[in-house]
C-alpha cells in the first residue's frame, strides 16, 4: 500500500511543508511565552477540536498535552485545551512541532472491488482501505460507486463542495472504462449516446468511444443508482467490468494500484474546487 497519505498526515503533524490550497497557519500576533491570556487570539475553534481536527492527538490527549504544559499558541504556553483559537492564522506547537492545519482534505482511492462507497455498512466499506485519521476527519465518499466497480472515488470532508459536485443540475462529467458480454453496434451505440429508458428514467445523452465491439468508455453527467448497467441492459447487453477512469477534472493516477490513495495534488484541488464554483 502506498504510504504517502499517511505520511502527508505525518508532514502536517511534524512541520512538512506540502500545503494544498486549505488554509494554513500564519504567523501573526506571535506573543512569546507570556502566557495564555495573551497568546490565545480568540475566535473560531477550540484548540483540542484543532488539533483532532489537523489528525495530530485525540481530544484527551490534547487536554493531557495542555496540562503538561507541552502545547503553545502563537508563542505562549497554554494550560487549557479548551482555549479558543483562530485556526487560520494561530501557531500551534505541539510536542515542539509545527502542527499543519488545513480545513478539508481530498482523497483519491482506487477503489478495488468488494468494497462498499459508504462509511458505514456491515461489509467492508471504502473507509476502510484509508487511515484512521481519515474518519476522524469525518471523510466520506463524493457519490457512490457499486461494490463491483473499480476506480476513481475522492474522499472527502468537504461536505459543501461534494454536495455541489454531486448535483444532478452540474452535470459534472465521469468517464468509465466498460467491457460488455455482447457486441454494441453502430445502433446500440447511437441509442446509447441519445438517450434510452432505464426504467422511468431517459438518460441524458452520454458519449461513447468503443474500442472493441465489447469495450470503450462511456461518459456520463448523471449519477443514477446502477446507471450504466441500466443504460447497457436497454440496449439488450450487460456490463462485466465496469472501472471509473475521470470524475470531473479529475483523471484516475495509474499509479495508484487498486486499493491505494493519495491526497490530491494542489493542481488537482484547485481544478476541483473550481468545478464546484
Ligand atoms: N453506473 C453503474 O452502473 N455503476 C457504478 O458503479 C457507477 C455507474
Amino acid at each position: 500500500m502506498r504510504g504517502s497519505f499517511y505520511e502527508g498526515f505525518y508532514d502536517k503533524i511534524h512541520g512538512g511543508t506540502r500545503g494544498g490550497i486549505g488554509r494554513g497557519v500564519a504567523y501573526r500576533d506571535i506573543v512569546r511565552d507570556r502566557g495564555e491570556p495573551h497568546c490565545v487570539t480568540g475566535g473560531g475553534l477550540r484548540l483540542d477540536k484543532y488539533l483532532s481536527e489537523a489528525a495530530v492527538c485525540s481530544r484527551s490527549e490534547a487536554a493531557k498535552a495542555a496540562r503538561a504544559g507541552k502545547i503553545t499558541v502563537n508563542g505562549g504556553r497554554v494550560t487549557s485545551a479548551a482555549v479558543q483559537i483562530d485556526p487560520e492564522t494561530a501557531e500551534v506547537i505541539y510536542f515542539g512541532k509545527k502542527v499543519e492545519w488545513k480545513q478539508f482534505t481530498y482523497v483519491m482511492l482506487n477503489k478495488p472491488k468488494g468494497y462498499v462507497s459508504s462509511t458505514d455498512d456491515k461489509g467492508p466499506t471504502v473507509m476502510d482501505l484509508l487511515p484512521a485519521e481519515c474518519a476522524k476527519k469525518k471523510m466520506f465518499p463524493c457519490g457512490r460507486l457499486d461494490i463491483d466497480t473499480t476506480g476513481l472515488l475522492l474522499i472527502t470532508n468537504n461536505g459543501d463542495a461534494a454536495h455541489r459536485l454531486l448535483s444532478p443540475a452540474r452535470h459534472v462529467k465521469k468517464t468509465y472504462a466498460f467491457t460488455v458480454s455482447s457486441p454494441v453496434g453502430d445502433e446500440e451505440k447511437k441509442r446509447l449516446e441519445s438517450g434510452v429508458d432505464i426504467g422511468g428514467h431517459i438518460s441524458a445523452p452520454a458519449e461513447i468511444e468503443l474500442d472493441t465491439p465489447e469495450s470503450g468508455r462511456i461518459t456520463i453527467t448523471e449519477g443514477k443508482f446502477h446507471q450504466i448497467k441500466r443504460m447497457f441492459h436497454a440496449v439488450g447487453t450487460e456490463i462485466t467490468e465496469l472501472e471509473r477512469v475521470s470524475f470531473g477534472p479529475l483523471t484516475l493516477d495509474k499509479g495508484l494500484a487498486q486499493g491505494e490513495y493519495r491526497e490530491l495534488t494542489e493542481e488537482e484541488e484547485a481544478a476541483l474546487i473550481e468545478a464546484a464554483k
